[in-house]
């Protein structure tokens, strides 16, 4: 029996004019944090801005190793620290951007895989969506409402 299942509602915003204040503001702190990032072998400088529902921000960056896969995406290292300090708050919003050494990024970079399989258990831990925002080094915004929808059949601990 043949299925379809994939639908992903977003918002593209032309640019940082158009958000939310407090969506404006993540997303100029992620850009801050591409600055932080440890990039020798991508050169692909990554940063992301986590809201949590206290107010607190805590921000992030790639930061890569020698041996390859023991670096680590923006995204964890920022969702990761967050928890690790407010284990028991909400997460509300993610922004993610990037800065290429080789290129003007002016499109939205989509968070891999491995990064959006977390913010599904992120999400699911807190019981509130969370909102992701993801712009290039300049240029459109694309906004999530929800990571659910960016993963479908994503593997989850009812598995376990
Ligand atoms: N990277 C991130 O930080 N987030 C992503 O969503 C994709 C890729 C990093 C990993 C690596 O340090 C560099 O970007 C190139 O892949």
């Amino acid at each position: 029996m043949r299925k379809e299942h994939f639908i992903c509602p977003y918002t593209v915003f032309d640019n940082e004019a158009e958000l939310d204040p407090k969506d404006a503001e993540l997303l100029r702190l992620a850009h801050e944090a591409t600055k932080n990032s440890y990039a020798p072998y991508s050169k692909f400088h990554v940063g992301a801005a986590v809201r949590l529902a206290n107010g607190k921000i805590v921000t992030g960056c790639n930061i890569e190793n020698a041996a390859y896969p023991s670096g680590l995406c923006a995204e964890r290292v920022t969702l990761f620290a967050a928890q690790a300090q407010y284990p028991d708050v909400a997460i509300e919003a993610l922004a993610v951007t990037a800065k290429s050494e080789s290129k003007m990024l002016d499109e939205p970079i989509a968070p891999c895989a491995a990064c959006r399989q977390v913010m599904v258990q992120v999400e699911q831990r807190s019981g509130v969506p969370l909102r992701v925002l993801c712009q290039g080094e300049t240029g459109p915004i694309m906004a999530f409402d929800g990571i659910e929808s960016l993963v479908p059949f994503v593997f989850l601990d009812k598995f376990l």
